[in-house]
């Protein structure tokens, strides 16, 4: 983990829901002070409620809602998405 204020974090939905290796990730790490912005590729299910489940999982960090992306989102998708955050 950085030491930086702000981190993305991105995984993909599978079965609806988080993968275990972000699940693992996020619980080995310590987000106390950071901003947390989520990010899920999938075919077509929405976020539901994964980004909430990774925030309970961690318990600390000021975790934002989530943002559902295409699994074959374009690069210029994502940059817009990451402009209209005003970061
Ligand atoms: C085991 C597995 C389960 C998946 N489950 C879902 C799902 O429940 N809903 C969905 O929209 N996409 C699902 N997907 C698609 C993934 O979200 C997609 O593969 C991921 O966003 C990466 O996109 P890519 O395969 O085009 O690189 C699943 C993929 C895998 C491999």
């Amino acid at each position: 983990m950085s030491d930086r204020i702000t981190e993305f974090i991105g995984y993909p939905i599978w079965w609806g829901g988080t993968v275990w290796p972000a699940n693992h990730f996020v619980t080995d790490h310590d987000f106390i002070g950071k901003k947390v912005i989520l990010f899920a590729a999938s075919s077509s299910s929405p976020l539901g409620s994964s980004g909430d489940d990774l925030a309970t999982m961690v318990g600390t960090g000021d975790w934002q809602e989530g943002q559902r992306l295409s699994s074959n989102a374009s690069a210029g998708e994502v940059s817009s998405w990451v402009e209209s955050l005003d970061l």
